[in-house]
């Protein structure tokens, strides 16, 4: 019996951290094999119904934990999970989260694992279990989930993410769609999917059925001949619309609840009054302001000659393009184009007089007639940071309300991670629109264009959905301040009389010539009649939709108000999560594991996040948010490498005579060259510990003629023959043909390499008179993906990944810190399970990160041995 060892429940935490990334795959330690993952996917009017089925034998003659994760959409509710092991099932049952958890902290004390949930990119929620299985033994996986596909920008997605990560015998997706109204259009591909493979998907389309499968065999699935690696990897899409005949809408009723969709086609277009806000704060200097810029130059070509614009940048001074809107003329977009490309980061970021500024230019232009009264009055605000001047948040949102006053709608978007989101969320629904968050990524301008095409084409305000109040109860919202082109309203509700064969609906809005007024009579659909051989799918669709909808809007709303409110939502929401066995942020799922010799059977739980985990996740999601490894040095020479794919990072140590200087980079190819030299304490500390660390940089970049070289006291910087000294004290931006230099004062210097490489130093101060120890620097890669393929250095040689696995956590010679296996590069290392500074969000105390420490001088996990990356000069390749 293991289960008490207090080591055991140290030892449980840590699975968590090492279960690698495999999405719908099970995690083979050695000899597992997966020989089954299928995908079944079924919409019925939009509810999608997905049913994820994994199995895998463990071919080893011991028994060997079996992992099994799964990536499913955030929107998503699982509704049911249940394992199959040596032909005995175990089910899942939904429970309330606090009781849930009570269990969950049990297991985990006494050493079991339990199934985690965690977010994964921008869309997606990752679901992981772990379960120990018998020599020889099989078992099955079965997740369900079910989700309201939103329409956006005219089309449904259907969103699976598969990475089995090995050769699969059987392997399948499948989707069926349902839909009564007809179907418009369908689309699926795989962003895995080469040439080769686009045509196995198969595509059937018929008036109001669409099937779409994907079965590749082995052969197919493989990488190249011969080898193991498999292509499938990454998400498969089904794009699809349906047909829209109706203004007033489809409505179906199907056992007692009705559902009403709503998106009348041929409404005509409205003109708008369009104010940007656009935050320049010196925190958007680089990427982030090019990608601001070259959003704005494409949503500006997309003004129509009937819009009004005005351009309000602003950092801790608001500086409009002009005092009013401007007619989207041809020569206007062409000048305010110009202005924008000339803008450039700096300052400070006045949220609250920015806002204020626009809200006054749309009142006064109104007031002078210098807009036509049809328009409509809109505000875009994109800022990356937190409001200064005035600090404060609800005040900041009172201000903005007032002014509003209920007359015109404010669009946020929050760029990247260091802003306040829900400050700007709140603010947004304050007053008739919506926030966003804009993810720091290389998509960021198709991310800023995307919203906007949402949210540009209003096509109805205040629209009202009614219905007869002596037929239907229990109806959902159903008033919705716009309707977006390429949206869709949906309202759902019970019938009071189960006979109701018809009643009237009606559809109250304001249009922008004329008022939107339609009326008609909904009657029951004939689901069997319309799909006789399918109707025992759909038996109670409408009705789980509206369950799935009650609950998203109660949960939404118990966000806010009075706070009797606020109990008596979340207990309504609680109700039918329990009802419908729908996993949501107030239920977790509870499996009984199967009685092993490690104990007795314990739960395991599939959760849901909650807004407050997510909130605290964010700046986590920040540091794996890019796809390319990021590779650090930084305190006691402590390399990094963090591995966003598998959210799991490695680290080792050289440890060396101070004034070594390494080679830490090298491409060839592309003429890049870091070289870094180590600097030890002032003098020996009592402990007798002999700390090095990194104390300065050489870096060059021959093609572009570019050398740096960074002290802890100052920083060189030659180019073409010139020559620049900055001192750390200095702020400092320098925008260049070929290199970019912000320098933060006495914190970081970044430094892009046009289209090579990215990276940040950091300056670590020491207090001045500390006794031993002095000023160091770390070394921080933000983008290597354009360097070639033969990048070596001690940092370089991961810039393109690495492979290993980790098996055998057993106790290490302290508790926190077990020790494992890890199978790299063809041979076995012991390394430990440790954890590492990372300076770049927080310089001050560092943000610990979990990583497997590889002992001696990383012999292993580097190429040859430490002594191989000792340079003889801070500019010289040996
Ligand atoms: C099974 O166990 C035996 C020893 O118990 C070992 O020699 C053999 O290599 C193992 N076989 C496999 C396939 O692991
Ligand atoms: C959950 O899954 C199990 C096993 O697949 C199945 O027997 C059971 O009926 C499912 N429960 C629900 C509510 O669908
Ligand atoms: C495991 O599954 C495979 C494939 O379905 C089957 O051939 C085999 O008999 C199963 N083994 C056990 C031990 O259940
Ligand atoms: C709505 O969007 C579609 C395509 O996305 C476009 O063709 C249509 O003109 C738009 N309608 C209005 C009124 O903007
Ligand atoms: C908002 O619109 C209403 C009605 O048109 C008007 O009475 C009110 O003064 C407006 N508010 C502001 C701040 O302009
Ligand atoms: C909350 O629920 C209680 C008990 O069901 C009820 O008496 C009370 O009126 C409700 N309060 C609100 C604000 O809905
Ligand atoms: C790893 O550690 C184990 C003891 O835990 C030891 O027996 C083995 O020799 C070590 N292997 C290496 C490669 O250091
Ligand atoms: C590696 O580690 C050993 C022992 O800790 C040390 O003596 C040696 O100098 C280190 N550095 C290099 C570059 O090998």
């Amino acid at each position: 019996m293991i289960g008490g060892d207090p080591y055991f429940s140290t030892l449980s935490l840590f699975v968590f951290l090492f279960v690698p990334s495999l999405p719908l795959s099970l995690f083979l330690s050695s000899q597992v094999e997966v020989y089954s993952v299928t995908v079944d996917c079924t919409v019925a009017s939009r509810f999608a119904h997905t049913v994820l089925t994994s199995s895998a034998i463990n071919k080893a003659n011991t028994s060997q934990e079996i992992f099994f994760e799964v990536e499913m959409p955030k929107t998503a509710f699982i509704t049911n999970f249940s394992m199959e092991i040596e032909g005995q099932a175990y089910v899942g049952e939904v429970k309330e989260k606090e009781k849930a958890k009570k269990q969950y902290e049990k297991a985990v004390s006494s050493g079991q694992t339990a199934g985690l949930v965690k977010v994964s990119g921008r869309k997606m929620e990752k679901f992981s279990v772990s379960v120990n299985i018998a020599a020889n033994s099989n078992v099955t996986f079965v997740l369900t989930y079910q989700e309201l596909l939103q329409r956006k920008l005219g089309q449904y997605e259907i969103l699976t993410r598969v990475k089995p990560k090995q050769l699969v015998q059987n392997f399948q997706i499948e989707v069926d769609i349902y839909e009564p109204q007809g179907i418009a259009f369908v689309d699926a591909y795989g962003t895995f999917l080469s040439n080769e493979l686009l045509p196995l998907v198969e595509k059937t389309v018929t008036d109001n059925k669409a099937h779409i499968s994907f079965s590749p065999t082995l052969e197919q699935q493989r990488k190249c001949p011969g080898c193991d690696g498999t292509l499938i990897d990454g998400d498969f899409i089904v794009k699809y619309d349906v047909n829209r005949a109706k203004t007033l809408g489809d409505i179906q009723i199907v056992n007692g609840y009705f559902v009403h969709f709503f998106a009348p086609p041929d409404l005509p277009r409205v003109p708008k009054n369009v104010v940007f806000v656009i935050d320049r704060s010196g925190s958007m200097a680089g990427t982030k302001m090019d990608q601001t810029q070259e959003a704005l130059l494409e949503i500006l070509k997309d003004l129509h000659m009937e819009d009004y614009f005005a351009l309000i940048p602003f950092d801790h001074e608001i500086t409009p393009w002009k005092n009013s809107l401007m007619k989207a003329t041809e020569e206007n977009v062409a000048e305010a184009m110009k202005y924008v490309s000339g803008l450039f980061a700096r300052g400070g970021t006045n949220i609250n007089d920015a806002v204020l500024r626009a809200v006054n230019m749309l009142i006064n232009d109104r007031k002078n007639n210098n807009v036509p009264d049809r328009n409509l009055d809109m505000i875009i605000l994109l800022t990356d940071g937190l409001p200064e001047a005035e600090t404060r948040p609800p005040k900041i949102q009172e201000n903005v309300r007032g002014a509003i006053d209920g007359n015109m709608s404010l669009f946020c978007l929050g760029f990247g991670n260091n802003v306040d989101y829900t400050f700007l969320d709140v603010m947004a629904r304050q007053n008739k629109g919506v926030a966003r968050r804009i993810y720091e990524a290389s998509d960021a301008t198709l991310q800023l264009q995307g919203f906007y095409e949402e949210v540009s084409s209003p096509l109805l305000s205040e629209v009202d959905l009614r219905y007869p109040d002596n037929a239907v109860e229990f109806v959902t919202t159903n008033h919705f301040r716009q309707l977006f082109n390429g949206s869709e309203i949906v309202v759902a509700g019970r019938l009071s009389d189960n006979d109701i064969n018809n009643f009237l609906v009606e559809v109250f809005a304001n249009g922008f010539e004329e008022d939107f007024k339609v009326q008609g009579q909904a009657s029951a659909m004939e689901w069997d009649v319309i799909y006789p051989d399918q109707e025992y799918i759909f038996g109670d669709f409408t009705e789980r939709m509206w369950a799935y909808l009650t609950i998203q809007q109660l949960l939404e709303k118990s966000k806010s108000g009075p706070s009797e409110e606020k109990e008596n939502n979340t207990a309504k929401a609680l109700d039918l999560s329990l009802q419908y066995s729908f996993v949501t942020p107030l239920t977790s799922m509870v499996v009984t594991k199967p009685e092993t010799e490690d104990g007795p059977g314990s739960p395991l739980i599939a959760d849901k996040l909650t807004e407050a985990v997510m909130s605290t996740l964010s700046v986590y999601y920040s540091l794996y948010s890019s796809s390319d490894n990021t590779c650090t040095v930084d305190g006691d020479p402590h390399f990094m490498i963090e591995l966003p794919e598998r959210e799991d990072s490695l680290c080792f140590n050289i440890n060396d005579t101070p004034g070594t200087i390494f080679n830490l980079v090298r491409d060839l190819t592309s003429g890049i060259l870091v070289n870094g030299q180590t600097i030890g304490d002032k003098k020996i500390p009592p402990d007798g510990k002999i700390n090095t660390y990194f104390g300065r940089f050489g870096i060059v970049h021959q093609s572009l003629g570019v050398r740096l070289d960074v002290t802890t006291k100052d920083i060189l910087v030659s180019q073409d023959g010139k020559r620049v000294k900055m001192l750390w004290s200095d702020a400092a931006s320098l925008k260049g043909a070929n290199m970019d230099l912000l320098l933060t004062k006495d914190r970081s210097l970044t430094v892009t390499l046009r289209d090579s490489v990215k990276f940040v130093i950091l300056l670590h101060k020491v207090w001045e008179k500390h006794p031993y120890h002095q000023n160091y620097l770390g070394f921080y890669t933000l983008d290597s993906h354009l360097l070639s393929p033969s990048v070596h250095g001690l940092l370089g040689q991961f810039y393109h990944g690495i492979e290993f696995e980790v098996a055998d956590l057993r106790p290490g010679e302290v508790e926190e810190k077990p020790d494992a296996t890890m199978y790299i590069k063809g041979q076995a290392l012991n390394v430990t399970r440790g954890w590492q500074k990372d300076y770049r969000w927080d310089v001050k105390n560092g943000e610990n990160v979990p990583c497997w420490f590889v002992h001696s001088n990383g012999t292993g996990l580097i190429d040859g041995d430490a002594s191989d990356y000792v340079v003889s000069g801070l500019f010289k390749t040996v």
